[in-house]
């Protein structure tokens, strides 16, 4: 019998072989995630998906499934969909984390898109219509001053690293973080900080608690429509910018997809 250290090291190996055995094989599906339909609809028609009718979600729930074949990958576009008693769009951290589990339970995807719009501080280099791919996501509005919980509010997660599209697309890279509101309050203002975020969003990081949970890899693409630390007021600013930041939104998730089309999770 081979000694004890030998064996060891031939299981760690196996448990390594296992694991990019998953990473080396191609990517074939996809799950964006994306909060309004606004920021889904030109994606939609880009990559000519269908309206999935017969709900893989539980009946009678908002959420939108848009599906279909791009480029050998199967993308599926989740929306929270629109607020069944208010008909707005359910932005925000609690329905993403549902409709996230929800999609990952049903569709199994090797790859989480989270896509669309942030708040980007002008002092950090964000400018309207910039699109950012995220590090890293945190939250700024979960503050539990309690050793240990304090950290777990923050909830800080990286995002999967993807150097050479970096390289390839030429993306500003940022750190992102998110809270339940568009403006930002002088707590918020101090948590961003100290999260050295240069963008801010709804959703974010509550995508990546679940993704993490999971442990299914996820990408952050977010695109400017206000600047949070200039002087026109939010949300005039972001209604003004929304259809043309999405335009730009769109191009860059069009140029990601087209990257990662018949690569795996470790070429990107
Ligand atoms: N989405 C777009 N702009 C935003 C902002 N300023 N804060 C949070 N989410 C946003």
């Amino acid at each position: 019998a081979p000694p004890h250290g030998d064996k060891s090291a031939k299981v760690k190996e196996e448990a390594a072989a296992a694991v990019s055995s998953v990473d080396n094989r191609p990517i074939s599906t996809i799950l964006f995630i994306v909060a309004m339909q606004t920021e889904a609809l030109p994606l939609v028609k880009k990559f000519q998906l269908t309206e999935d009718l017969n709900s893989v979600f539980p009946k009678g729930v908002p959420w939108v499934r848009f599906y279909g074949n791009y480029k050998g990958l199967a993308i599926n576009i989740v929306c929270p969909g629109k607020d069944p008693a208010l008909g707005v769009d359910g932005v925000g951290t609690v329905s993403a984390s549902l409709v996230t589990y929800a999609s990952v339970q049903a569709l199994q995807p090797d790859l989480i898109i989270n896509a669309g719009t942030a708040g980007g501080f002008g002092a950090k280099g964000a400018s309207i219509g910039d699109v950012f791919i995220s590090s890293e996501v945190a939250f700024h509005d979960r503050r539990i001053p309690i050793p240990v919980f304090d950290i777990y509010g923050v909830g800080s997660r990286k995002a999967l690293a993807t150097p050479n599209l970096l390289k390839e697309l030429n993306l500003k890279v940022g750190k992102l973080s998110t809270g339940d509101s568009l403006d930002m309050s002088p707590m918020d203002e101090a948590s961003i900080i100290a999260n050295d975020a240069t963008i801010k969003d709804m959703e974010g990081a509550a995508v990546a608690y679940v993704a993490d949970l999971l442990k299914v890899p996820a990408i952050f693409l977010k695109a400017v429509t206000d600047i949070v630390d200039g002087d026109k007021p939010t949300p005039e600013e972001f209604l003004e910018n929304l259809a043309a930041v999405t335009a730009a939104l769109d191009r860059t998730a069009t140029q990601v997809v087209d990257y990662i089309s018949g690569k795996c999770l470790l070429e990107l």
